[in-house]
């Protein structure tokens, strides 16, 4: 091997996360060593398991270990049954890796994928976009601080100007380096808000035209969230780049999730300057939790997006190409309910082996 290993943490996770985990580091593993690099995985102790064996969600030390591995895969954590005092989850780590690692984008690719057949009735390449969810303010950063008595509630929807540029930016430097949208390759980044009513969306709109004048090669371009809601499924072709404030990238990553084959085909990447973590975007699915039942393509994908993040982008794309290719020639089908038909392990073995012979099954 050319280079040293790659170090990567995991957070096997909760629920099917170990399943997905598993199946992802095998992929991983088998397309680093085809490129000539190895990889060492170091566990991390953390998620819903984890708050309930000791009271913390995260081990101690646990975020500077992070902060010096390549990169961290991270698996699907939660457990419904797992509750802090005020009826908010415990064992979440989303809150404490997006703020203590300052991941500021969350970045969605939503794809739809030869063999796939998405709640809507596009073909594959008709759905390539990528959104971009801000990840550390917006509604969210509410939580843990909202306030709640009797009769009312709120929470406070904070958006900083240093926040929305850097994620803008974050944004165009993306769609620099896309092919562009399906529909017409132009190179686009939608700006998604609610400016019509929020004075924050407002301001979140304005940063984002300022940024924008840095980048006069990507069409900048607007939408209302309601609208983009539609739009998404109506005419997704239109979109390469869209960027958005927390909460509603939160919710539209998952209705872009419906078209392309489910929340089991969609991995994402939480990046920020200096860390950066990879997850699926969907939670821990335990109602499907050890059954062999979990598509493991949103891991598997998690992890092509750690190895291009880390440099490895011939290993990348082999693994975003052999998933395709399981699809594409029917090896892997996958059910109206989300499930891979041959079940979460052999689908990843199929992944493994169509790696191993590129040649084979492409036709
Ligand atoms: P979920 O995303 O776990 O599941 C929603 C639906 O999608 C379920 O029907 C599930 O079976 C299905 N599903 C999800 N991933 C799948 C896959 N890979 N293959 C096939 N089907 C799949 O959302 P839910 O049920 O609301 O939350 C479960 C737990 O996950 C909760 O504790 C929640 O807080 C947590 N959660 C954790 C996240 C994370 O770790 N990043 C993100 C979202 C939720
Ligand atoms: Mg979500």
């Amino acid at each position: 091997p050319a280079d040293r290993p790659l170090r990567v943490g995991v957070i096997a996770g909760d629920g099917i996360g170990p399943e997905l985990t598993r199946a992802a580091a095998s992929v991983m593993e088998t397309a680093l060593r085809l490129h000539g690099t190895g990889i060492e995985f170091v566990h991390e102790d953390a998620g819903a398991d984890t708050f309930r064996r000791t009271g913390r969600a995260l081990t101690p030390g646990a975020l500077d270990r992070i902060r010096g591995y390549d990169a961290l895969l991270k698996g699907p954590v939660g457990d419904p049954a797992v509750r802090h005092p005020d009826g908010t989850e415990a064992g979440l780590l989303g809150g404490l890796l997006r703020e203590g690692l300052d991941t500021y984008a969350n970045v969605r690719p939503i794809r739809l994928l030869p063999g796939i057949r998405g709640a809507t009735r596009h073909e594959a390449g008709e759905i390539d976009h990528v959104i971009v969810r801000e990840n550390t303010e917006g509604l969210y950063m509410s939580r843990g601080r909202g306030v709640r008595n009797a009769r009312a509630a709120s929470d406070q929807l904070m958006m900083t100007r240093e926040g929305v540029e850097r994620v803008a930016h974050a944004a165009f430097a993306l769609a620099r380096r896309r092919g562009g949208a399906p529909a017409d390759g132009v190179s686009r980044v939608t700006c998604v808000d609610k400016s019509n009513v929020l004075r924050s969306f407002g301001f979140f709109r304005d940063i984002f035209d300022e940024v924008a004048e840095a980048y006069p090669d990507v069409e900048a371009d607007h939408m209302y969230a309601d609208a983009a809601g539609y739009a998404l499924v109506a005419e997704p072709s239109r979109f390469d780049v869209l960027v958005m404030e927390n909460l509603l990238g939160d919710v539209l990553s998952d209705v872009g999730a419906g078209t392309v084959g489910g929340l089991g085909m969609c991995p994402s990447g939480n990046i920020g300057d200096t860390s950066a973590y990879f997850e699926p975007i969907h939670g821990s699915a335990p109602g499907i939790a050890g059954s062999d039942r979990a598509n493991p393509s949103s891991q598997i994908l998690a992890g092509a997006l750690l190895l291009d993040h880390a440099g490895h982008t011939d290993a990348a794309r082999s693994v975003e190409d052999a998933v395709a290719r399981v699809l594409a020639d029917g090896t892997v089908t996958i059910t109206s309910s989300g499930s891979p038909d041959l079940g979460t392990r052999a689908t990843a073995e199929a992944v493994v082996g169509a790696l191993a012979a590129p040649e084979e099954g492409t036709g």
